[in-house]
C-alpha cells in the first residue's frame, strides 16, 4: 500500500479554482458577449448540411436555399447551408486566442435529391473552410457509432454494380489557430496539473474512437430529439486534450448543454451559444447533473489508473519508475507526477444562463477494488 501522507499536505495548500458559465440564447453568427482571442477550446457540433433533420432550421430565413432544396440543386443547397455555418467558424476565428483549439464533430450525408443519390461531404466543406479562414488542420478523428441497422442495405441490395456503403462513422475536425500555443511561466503549475495519465492518452489520441452515441439522459420529446446530443465522453475527451484547468471553452451550437457539463466537471470556464430558447431546461438540467458526473468520472479516473499501475507492474515484475505527488501512486512519465484532478465543491446559478463553480483538488479515490467502467 503506497503512503497517502504527502498527498494529503500537498493538496491541502492549493486554492480553490473558480470558473464561470455562461449560457447565451441566440445566434454564434455574432457572438458579441465575446471579445476578440478570449477563448482557449471550442468543441462543438453544428447542424448537418444535408441530413433532412436539419433542413428547416437551414431553410429558415433563407430563401434561395429553400428554392435550391425544392428545385431538386442538392449542390447548391449544400453550399448554401455551408456558407451559413462558415459565419459561425469566422467567429471562432475572432473569439480564439492564437494556438487555441478548435474540435468540430460532424457527419457527412448521403441522400437522394431530384433523382440523385450521393454523398455530401460535410467535414471536407468545412476543412476548406477552416483552412481558408488561417486555422491549421490537424489528424482528425474518426468516431465510429455502432448504429442499431448493421444490415440497412442502400442501392443495388447484391447486385453489383450500384450498391453504396452504410456511413456509419463521424468525424471530429482538428484544427488550430495558427502554431503551437505559447504558454508563460504562469502557465505552469496549472499546465502539470492539468495532465491525463499516459494511459488515457494512449487511448484518447488514438484516431479512431468507438464508443457509443449519446446517453440520453432525458426522455424523448420534441425538443430533445432535435437537439442530437453528443456524448459526454466526447466532450470530456476533447476538453482534457486540448485545455488546461481554468481554460475558457466555447460551444457555438449548445444544444442540451453536454459541453457546458463536461467543462464545469473538468474545471473549466465555459459560453454556449444556442439558438432555441426551448432547449434551456434541458441546459440546466445537464448543468445539474455535473455533480453526480464529477464525482463519478474522478473516482473513475483515479481508479482506473490505479488499475492500471497494478497490472502493468504484475506483467514487468518491477515498479513504475515515477509517483505522483498529489496522490502517491506511481505513474509512466515524469509528466504526470503533478497531475490533480478537481472535484467540485459548489455549482451555482447566479442568474438565468449564469453558473459559477468551485473546484477543490480530488482526494484519493479509497477503495480501489470497487472500481466500475466509465458509463458513456
Ligand atoms: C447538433 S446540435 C448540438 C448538440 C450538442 N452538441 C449537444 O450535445 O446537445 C446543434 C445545435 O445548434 C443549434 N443552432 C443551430 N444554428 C445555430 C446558430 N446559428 N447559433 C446558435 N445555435 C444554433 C441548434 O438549435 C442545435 O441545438
Amino acid at each position: 500500500m503506497q503512503s497517502h501522507t504527502h498527498a494529503q499536505s500537498h493538496t491541502e495548500i492549493q486554492k480553490p479554482l473558480h470558473t464561470q458559465h455562461l449560457i447565451e440564447f441566440g445566434s454564434s453568427m455574432s457572438m458579441s458577449v465575446l471579445d476578440a482571442e478570449t477563448v482557449d477550446l471550442v468543441v462543438t457540433s453544428p447542424p448537418y448540411p444535408m441530413i433532412e433533420m436539419w433542413d428547416n432550421a437551414f431553410r429558415a430565413g433563407n430563401e434561395q436555399l429553400a428554392e435550391a432544396l425544392d428545385a431538386g440543386e442538392g449542390q447548391t443547397a449544400f453550399e448554401l447551408m455551408h456558407q451559413e455555418l462558415d459565419k459561425v467558424w469566422a467567429e471562432c476565428a475572432r473569439v480564439l486566442r492564437p494556438g487555441a483549439f478548435l474540435c468540430i464533430n460532424i457527419g457527412d450525408a448521403t441522400r437522394t435529391v431530384g433523382k440523385n443519390f450521393r454523398l455530401y461531404s460535410n467535414h471536407a466543406r468545412i476543412t476548406s473552410s477552416c483552412v481558408a479562414l488561417g486555422f491549421q488542420a490537424l489528424p482528425l478523428i474518426l468516431w465510429r457509432k455502432q448504429t442499431n441497422a448493421p444490415n440497412k442495405f442502400m442501392g443495388s441490395g447484391m447486385l453489383p454494380a450500384g450498391a453504396y456503403i452504410t456511413l456509419e462513422h463521424e468525424y471530429i475536425l482538428v484544427f488550430r489557430k495558427g502554431g503551437k500555443r505559447a504558454f508563460g511561466p504562469e502557465d505552469a503549475v496549472r499546465r502539470r496539473h492539468s495532465a491525463f495519465f499516459w494511459e488515457e492518452r494512449n487511448q484518447w489520441f488514438s484516431d479512431i474512437w468507438d464508443f457509443k452515441g449519446a446517453r440520453q439522459l432525458l426522455t424523448a420529446n420534441d425538443a430533445r430529439s432535435r437537439s442530437a446530443a453528443y456524448p459526454f465522453e466526447l466532450a470530456n475527451r476533447i476538453i482534457n486534450m486540448y485545455s488546461l484547468q481554468g481554460d475558457t471553452v466555447l460551444d457555438p451550437f449548445l444544444g442540451t448543454g453536454t459541453t457546458t457539463a463536461a467543462a464545469i466537471v473538468n474545471a473549466r470556464n465555459s459560453v454556449g451559444y444556442e439558438l432555441l430558447k426551448d432547449l434551456e431546461p434541458f441546459i440546466h438540467e445537464s448543468v445539474q447533473a455535473a455533480h453526480k458526473q464529477c464525482r463519478q468520472l474522478v473516482r473513475n479516473r483515479l481508479r482506473a489508473h490505479e488499475q492500471f499501475v497494478a497490472e502493468i507492474e504484475q506483467r514487468r515484475e518491477k515498479p513504475l519508475g515515477h509517483t505522483n505527488t498529489n496522490y502517491g501512486f506511481r505513474v509512466m512519465t515524469t509528466q504526470e507526477t503533478e497531475l490533480q484532478l478537481l472535484e467540485l465543491e459548489e455549482l451555482q446559478q447566479e442568474a438565468a444562463g449564469r453558473y459559477r463553480a468551485v473546484h477543490k483538488p480530488a482526494p484519493r479515490a479509497d477503495d480501489v477494488n470497487s472500481f466500475e467502467p466509465e458509463s458513456v
